[in-house]
This record gives C-alpha cells, structure tokens and sequence, in this order.
C-alpha cells in the first residue's frame, strides 16, 4: 500500500509518500480500504510545534479517515465485508471516563493515523458511517464533528431558545452551526473575513462579527443578544481569545474550551473569570457513544457537512498548506482511492 509519513515536523516537505507491505487484520480487527481522510487544525499544529502533546516523528498523520471494510481478522462480528466505516478519533474511550490510554493513542502524533491506502485497526475503533454521506463528507466527523457535537450537548444541552457563539470558520465552529441550527438555536459567528461572513448567514448564522475589524467582539456580541449574552461559546481562539469570549458569555452560561488557534496568549484576569458568572468545560473531542450519538443526529437532521475543497492523494501537501492559510469554510478532505 502507500502511506504518507512525516519524517520529521521540520516542514511540509518531509510528509513523504512511501510503498509499503499491506497490514494484516490480526484477531478483533477490521482491514479498511480508507477512500478519504479529512485534516484538521492539529495537523498543521504538530508540524509547526505548537501540539500540545510529544509528537513523535515518522508517523503516519491524520486523525480521520473513513473507508470501506476489505477483510476481517478472526473473531470480527461486529462488521462484514463491504461495510462504510470511519475512524473514533479515540480508538478506545468508548464512553464514561477518560481512560488513560488516551495519552498514547493521538493518531499522528503517538500512533499511525489515516493518510494511507489500507488501516488495520480494532472493530471497536470503527463506526458506520452515516447512510447518506459519501466518504469525503463521512471523514470529516470523527473530530471535528464530534467535537462540535461535544460542546452543544454535555450538561447543559443546546436546544431551540438558546444563542450559540462559533468563532471563525474553520471545521469545528461551521459543525457547531450547523448542529445548533438544526435545534433551532440562534448563532452568532465571527469571523476575519467579509467574503465568509455572507457564506456564514447563508448556512444559517442570525449575526456576523468581523473579529479583526472589531477587537472588542465580545462587547459587540453582547449588545447583539440585548444584554444577556450567549448560552454557549464554542471557544476554539484559546488564549487570544478567552477574554472576549467572557464578555460575550452570559451569566449562567458555559464556555466550551475547544482550541488554541490564536498565537497570543496575554493570560487570563481571575475576576473576569469569576464575574462572568459562567462554567468553563474543557472539551477532549469526545467517546465512541458520542460519536454514535452525532451519527443519529446527522441521519435524523439531514446534515451535510460542508466540505471546502477535496484533494487527491498525491496532492497532500497542497491540501496542508490550504488549511495553514485558513482560507477554507469547513473542512479540507483528501481523496485517498
Ligand atoms: N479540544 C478538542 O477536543 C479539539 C478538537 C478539535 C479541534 N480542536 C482545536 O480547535 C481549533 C479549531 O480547529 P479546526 O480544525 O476547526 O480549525 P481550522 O479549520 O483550521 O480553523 C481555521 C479558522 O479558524 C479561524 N481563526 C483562526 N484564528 C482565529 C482567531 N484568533 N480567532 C478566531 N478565529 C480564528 C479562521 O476563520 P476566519 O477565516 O473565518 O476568520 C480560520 O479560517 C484548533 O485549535 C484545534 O486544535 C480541539
């Protein structure tokens, strides 16, 4: 098969594709014939040093894939030849606690993850994949879909009533919009572009705000909901962008702390903190059951999830830095076969 590795983080130019020997399913394993794979913020993170975690080199990248199941290992009841699968972006979280394994099993940074031709991974890895998606759409939802899903639902589920914050337009923030207009809640977005703004109110956002033209946003957010502010910050800026994210939120409401896209990081005020009046819940993308969860939903609602542009497989690189530069609305996919 052929495999993409990244020989080191140093640059875009040591992702290199190499032939490699087939993988073998071995007892409780599924063989996938991965047809797409979708990237996300982390990927161009770990390249660029600024993942949170020890990544190490030579790894296969990426996180989400989703496929067609080729072959079965021994003792595989759970699925059958010819099945559509995608990836759990947490191979073995399957619900309630965080296990610790959580720690080694970062896909491209602590173990292969989906840029290649044929996966061999656990069953209880792989879910199906929604009926009305193609394979380019499905491999979008193991992270940032899930993550999305995540932040709505948790102890204070979003429903119709609700004002939902997403900031940007990257994968996880136009998930989040699309999930909570499909409970009828009202969103907000932000953005830095006047050109993406017009794309957000067509898939549903009630108010725009540029966040470079206005960098007290917050504030601006506020006066757009009389006041009150919103129920839910679908946080994804991190330290850039905390601060405003707490003038936006409303008393009682919860900011879902997903990312860290922004590069500065002035710190945190604790009385801002504690005035906001609002919980802080840290967001890990979220288990198996959840992904399950999101997979009803998708096929209950209909949602399509939006895809910027597909890429072909020996055209991986390109597909990288188009995501570096942040130019995309949703998410960028690689067509693999
Ligand atoms: N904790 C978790 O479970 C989890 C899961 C998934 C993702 N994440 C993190 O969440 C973040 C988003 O991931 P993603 O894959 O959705 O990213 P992405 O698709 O690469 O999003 C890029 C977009 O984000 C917007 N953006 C960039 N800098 C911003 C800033 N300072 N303030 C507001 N918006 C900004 C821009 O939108 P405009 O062009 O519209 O301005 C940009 O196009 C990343 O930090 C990622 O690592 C965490």
């Amino acid at each position: 098969m052929k495999a993409y590795r990244f020989d080191s983080f140093d640059s875009l130019d040591e992702l290199r594709l190499r032939e490699e020997a087939d993988p073998r399913p071995q007892r409780g394993e599924v063989l996938v014939r991965v047809h797409a794979v979708s990237l996300n913020f982390r990927d161009i993170a770990m390249l660029r040093g600024r993942y949170p975690r020890k990544c190490i080199p030579g790894l296969i990248p990426t996180s989400d894939g989703a496929g067609e199941i080729v072959a079965l290992g021994e003792g595989v009841e759970a699925f059958k030849v010819g099945d559509r699968v995608m990836g759990a972006f947490h191979p073995r979280w399957f619900g309630g606690e965080m296990p610790s394994t959580i720690a080694r099993d970062s896909y491209g940074a602590e173990s292969d993850g989906w840029l290649c031709e044929l996966k061999a991974l656990s069953q209880e890895a792989v879910v199906r994949l929604p009926d009305a998606l193609t394979y380019e759409e499905g491999c979008t939802l193991p992270c940032a879909g899930l993550t999305a899903w995540t932040a709505l639902t948790g102890p204070t589920p979003i429903r119709a009533g609700h004002t939902v914050l997403v900031q940007g337009s990257g994968g996880v923030s136009i998930f989040a919009l699309q999930l909570a207009r499909a409970v009828g809640a009202t969103v907000i977005a932000t953005t830095s572009s006047a050109g993406k703004a017009v794309q957000l109110r067509a898939l549903g956002a009630a108010e725009v705000v540029n966040y470079v033209e206005d960098p007290e946003w917050g504030r601006r957010v506020r006066v757009l909901t009389a006041g009150r502010g919103v129920d839910r910050v679908v946080e994804v800026g991190g330290p850039g962008t905390i601060a405003q994210s707490l003038r936006a939120v409303a008393l009682g409401g919860e900011i879902a702390s997903i990312g860290f896209l922004s590069t500065e990081n002035p710190g945190i005020d604790f009385f801002q903190l504690k005035t906001s009046g609002a919980s802080f819940r840290n967001i890990t993308v979220g288990d198996r059951a959840a992904l399950l969860d999101l997979n009803r939903a998708v096929a209950a609602t209909g949602l399509k999830p939006i895809v910027d542009r597909v890429f072909a497989f020996d055209e991986a690189r390109e597909a990288f830095s188009h995501l570096e530069r942040g130019a995309h609305l949703g998410k960028v996919v690689i067509r693999v076969s």
